[in-house]
């Protein structure tokens, strides 16, 4: 069972976009596939559901892990092998609810021992902000993907993730790799975007 983290911290990117094509593409492979929101705009649960905040089940009814077993918001759909844990607005209270919780980036990653062997893949995809929805992504994930725009501010801010990223090796998950960066909306030509892209 893979786990593998969609994150940036520069908004609209293409996190979402990359990670639902990236399930679609396990899934068309017979890979069972579960997609984990971890947004609280819940953009990779709307093609799931007709209204995101009428779901009854969310991420955020497992978090902490007291509150139920992680099969409670796991969806069926009609998407063969694709599975969504979807989010919506209450994952905004996430810092607060798990303010108690001493190790609180380690709450996702427990999550996923309960469904052990019953995915291929997880993929989890992460806000544009480096708070605790991230950090717990980093967390439970063995590799993350990094989606940009071929754009300097987009590269710069890459910069701020790899801390993160070296902050959660030391602390929780020393075995986290960066599986690649992905460079999206590129546009091609002689352009500044396509010098950045090539570098
Ligand atoms: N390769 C692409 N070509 C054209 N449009 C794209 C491409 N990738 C993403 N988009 C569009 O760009 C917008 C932002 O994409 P997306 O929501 O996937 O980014 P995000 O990084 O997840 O954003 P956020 O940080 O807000 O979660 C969406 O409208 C999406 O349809
Ligand atoms: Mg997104």
């Amino acid at each position: 069972m893979k786990k593998i983290g969609i994150g940036h911290n520069k908004g609209g990117v293409g996190k979402t976009t990359f990670c639902f094509c990236l399930g679609g593409a396990f899934a068309e492979m017979d890979k069972r596939v579960l997609m984990v929101d971890m947004e609280q705009r819940g953009s990779l649960s709307s093609p799931f559901a007709k209204n995101i905040n009428d779901i009854p089940c969310v991420i955020t009814d497992v978090l902490p892990d007291d509150r139920g077993p992680t099969k409670t918001v796991v969806h069926k759909t009609d998407f063969e092998n694709i599975d969504p844990v979807p989010a919506n607005l209450t994952l905004g209270r996430l810092e607060n609810d798990l303010i108690s919780e001493r190790d609180s980036h380690y709450c996702l990653a427990d999550k996923f021992t309960e469904i052990e062997g019953q995915y291929d893949v997880i993929l989890l995809d992460a806000p544009s902000n480096l708070g605790l929805a991230t950090r717990s992504v980093l967390t439970a994930s063995e590799g993350v993907i990094i989606p940009l725009e071929a754009q300097d501010y987009s590269v710069k801010r890459t910069g701020y993730l790899d801390t993160v990223i070296q902050k959660v090796r030391k602390r929780g998950n020393p075995s986290l790799t960066v599986l690649g960066y992905v460079t999206n909306r590129a546009t091609t030509g002689g352009d500044r975007s396509s010098r950045i892209s090539s570098r």
